[in-house]
């Protein structure tokens, strides 16, 4: 039988997890549709980006930060970080949680976008943009196989997307190039393509470049809204779940680095002002 290893209380916030600052994206979205609910934000940025770690790494980190926010007493919690999702999910799930407390859950973000695709895409070409990590994990294709076997799948890393980002330099000139030469790559790989999953929470910043370099009529998936959706159903499908969920509408922001640091970032992703503490994992 599993031994809990939580005694903390038996309602809590929902816990958002991300290696840094993307996953205020998704949190942003995720507060929009579900107000009532108290969040407990936890960015490693001490140890961000993921995106090109291995998978050993980005899973012993990802179940560090998960075991870090049920012990704060969060009973559900949010990969919001596609990386992780990609690479430490599924084994959090099934090695994982039935040690720390079975009743207690992680989900992702990559199975929410992957529901919708299918009926987004008439060509039934599908790209998926993201990290090195995620591209390389092959989760999107194997998910999309699953659900939509239709639909044929091109992946396009794009390492330097997250660093334009997190240097503030997403609306600058010099992103342009970048932003231009990957997704010329993705078309020329496969001209039948009509929708673009953003498959990395960096990436909504850099939409106004995005939608400038998009072949008119390709559609661009963004999941934050998908993902909100999906927990709000999600919740309405596991009610013993959602008792267990505090709902006064707050927020506290976690960092493994310097919280003026975070402050001062996260604001661009939250498009306010915030308070962060740092915590060690
Ligand atoms: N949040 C990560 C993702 O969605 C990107 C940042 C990183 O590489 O850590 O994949």
């Amino acid at each position: 039988m599993a031994v809990q290893l939580f005694q903390t209380g038996e309602v809590g916030p929902i816990g958002v997890f991300d290696s840094g600052y993307g996953g205020l994206t998704v949190l942003r979205e995720i507060r929009r549709t579900l107000p009532q609910y108290d969040y407990l934000y936890l960015g490693d940025n001490a140890r961000a980006p993921y995106g090109t770690r291995s998978f050993e790494v980005v899973y012993e980190f990802t179940r560090q930060a998960v075991r870090y926010l049920f012990e704060q007493g969060c009973h559900l919690v949010i990969l919001a970080c596609n990386t992780a999702s990609a690479k430490a999910l599924r084994t959090i799930q099934q090695v994982d949680l039935p040690k720390f407390d079975p009743k207690r859950r992680v989900l992702g973000v990559i199975r929410p976008t992957v529901e919708v695709v299918g009926e987004l895409s008439q060509s039934r070409h599908v790209g998926i943009m993201a990290t090195e990590g995620t591209i390389r994990s092959c989760t999107y294709e194997l998910e999309i196989a699953k659900l939509w076997p239709d639909i044929q799948v091109t992946g396009e890393a794009c390492p330097m997307w997250v660093p334009l980002v997190e240097n503030n330099e997403y609306e600058s000139p010099g992103a342009d190039y970048f932003v231009r030469t990957r997704i010329e790559h993705l078309m020329s790989l496969d001209p039948l393509i009509d929708s673009v999953i953003l498959g990395c929470t960096h990436y909504p910043l850099l939409l106004g470049k995005i939608r400038q370099f998009m072949p008119e009529g390709v559609k661009i998936i963004e999941q934050g809204g998908y993902v909100a959706q999906s927990l709000k159903d999600y919740l309405l499908r596991h009610p013993e779940m959602e008792k267990r969920l505090t709902k006064e509408g707050t927020i506290r922001f976690l960092t493994t680095e310097r919280a003026e640091q975070f402050q001062q970032k996260a604001a661009i992703f939250m498009g306010e002002g915030l308070d962060a503490e740092r915590i060690t994992l």
